[in-house]
């Protein structure tokens, strides 16, 4: 395969923190519990861009369910490697949430900031139900309480990227989740 995983890059990074296998086990995990919770319902993923886009590919993919998608853009870091806690609407949605399942993907929950204001936006739009699904959490930066309910793994306060996760729009299509060395953004 010709894709990149952190052998590739290793110059770059610190440590390893989940291979793209435990990604995929633990991706299934929580597709089969969704799957489970939402039993006879139709679900909305709402995916966050840019970051959302490797999750959202591989959630739909594991999942039984009938899933429909649509996608937000919103900014808040620009190129640094911390939030600003200013969240701009860059693309907003397609489709109309009123009555409608939504589950809100995303790849990384670091301060919360963009995850608690999209919700208070979206719950404003009369969905069915609202639920937030997050492959990566950082408790220890969490600077407001957001209700999760699907995460697939908690990681330390430090800065990772991989499946979808960036540094300076760089190493998203790394396969693996990775701590960068400080050299590469200090
Ligand atoms: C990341 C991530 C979340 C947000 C989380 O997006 O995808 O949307 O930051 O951070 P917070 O909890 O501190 O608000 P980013 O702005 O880096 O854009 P990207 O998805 O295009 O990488």
């Amino acid at each position: 395969m010709t894709s990149v995983d952190a052998r590739d890059i290793a110059e770059d990074l610190e440590d390893v923190l989940f291979t793209s296998d435990q990604i995929a086990e633990r991706i299934a995990q929580v597709a089969a519990q969704i799957d489970q919770d939402y039993e006879g319902r139709e679900i909305l993923l709402v995916g966050v861009l840019n970051g959302a886009v490797m999750v959202m590919s591989d959630l739909q993919r594991a999942m039984r369910s009938h899933v429909q998608m649509d996608w937000m853009a919103v900014s808040s870091y620009g190129a640094g490697t911390q939030s600003s806690g200013v969240v701009r609407i860059l693309k907003d949605l397609s489709q109309d949430l009123k009555g409608r399942h939504v589950i809100v993907v995303e790849d990384i929950i670091d301060t919360g900031l963009t995850l608690s204001y999209l919700m208070n936006y979206l719950a404003s739009r009369g969905p069915a139900s609202l639920e937030i699904m997050t492959m990566f959490r950082k408790p220890e930066a969490a600077r407001i309480e957001v209700p999760v309910k699907y995460v697939g793994f908690d990681i330390p306060n430090s800065f990772v990227v991989g499946y979808g996760l960036d540094y300076a729009d760089r190493y998203r299509n790394l396969r693996d989740v990775a701590t960068l060395k400080p050299s590469i953004y200090s």
